[in-house]
Parts: C-alpha cells; sequence; structure tokens
C-alpha cells in the first residue's frame, strides 16, 4: 500500500498548469485539469524528455523532445498503443497535493 506525500502545494500549481516534482530520486509530472489534479511518470518512456514540460492540451501532453503523446489521467500513449507511463493516485488536502508514491 503506498503512502500518500505532499509533493506540491496547489497553490503552485494553476488551473490548466503543469509542474515537475521530485521525490527519493523519482520525478513525477503533475497536471492540473478541470477534473482535478493527474500524476504521471515524468520521465518519457521513449528517451527520457521531460513530461511537465510539454504542452498539455485535451489533458494530453505531447513530450517537447520528440512529440509521443499521453493521456494525463491515464498514462495512455495515444501515439504508441504499447506505452503507457506509470500513473500515481492524487488526493488533495487543503492546499497540499499529495502523491501515493509506491
Ligand atoms: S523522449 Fe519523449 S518523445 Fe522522445
Amino acid at each position: 500500500m503506498p503512502g500518500f506525500v505532499a509533493l506540491a502545494r496547489l497553490s503552485e500549481l494553476p488551473p490548466g498548469g503543469a509542474m515537475e516534482v521530485e521525490h527519493q530520486g523519482r520525478i513525477v509530472a503533475l497536471f492540473r485539469l478541470d477534473d482535478g489534479v493527474f500524476a504521471i511518470d515524468g520521465i518519457c518512456a521513449h528517451q527520457g524528455g521531460p513530461l511537465a514540460e510539454g504542452l498539455c492540451q485535451g489533458g494530453v501532453v505531447t513530450c517537447p523532445w520528440h512529440g509521443w503523446q499521453f493521456d494525463v489521467r491515464t498514462g495512455q500513449s495515444t501515439t504508441h498503443k504499447r506505452i503507457r507511463q506509470e500513473t500515481f493516485e492524487v488526493r488533495i488536502d487543503g492546499d497540499e497535493i499529495l502523491v501515493a508514491i509506491p
């Protein structure tokens, strides 16, 4: 059972925004959409691009390095069907963004 860790403040992540956070060497990309905050592995499955720096439209982020795309709610790549980024459960507690890191 993973523990929830406070990784960022909601006030630091504006609606529509993204940010990269690190926890014990693990890079996580946070995305704030209309229906909540979503967390996926922040290192692109292709060659390690920083997904939090990619353009996110309609819940799909485009890796800034070579354009692979991922649904930030599910981690599923929309350009490479066999690829799925790991996702992490998110809870909001006041201003804190808590992420379940295994
Ligand atoms: S590193 Fe992300 S598409 Fe290549």
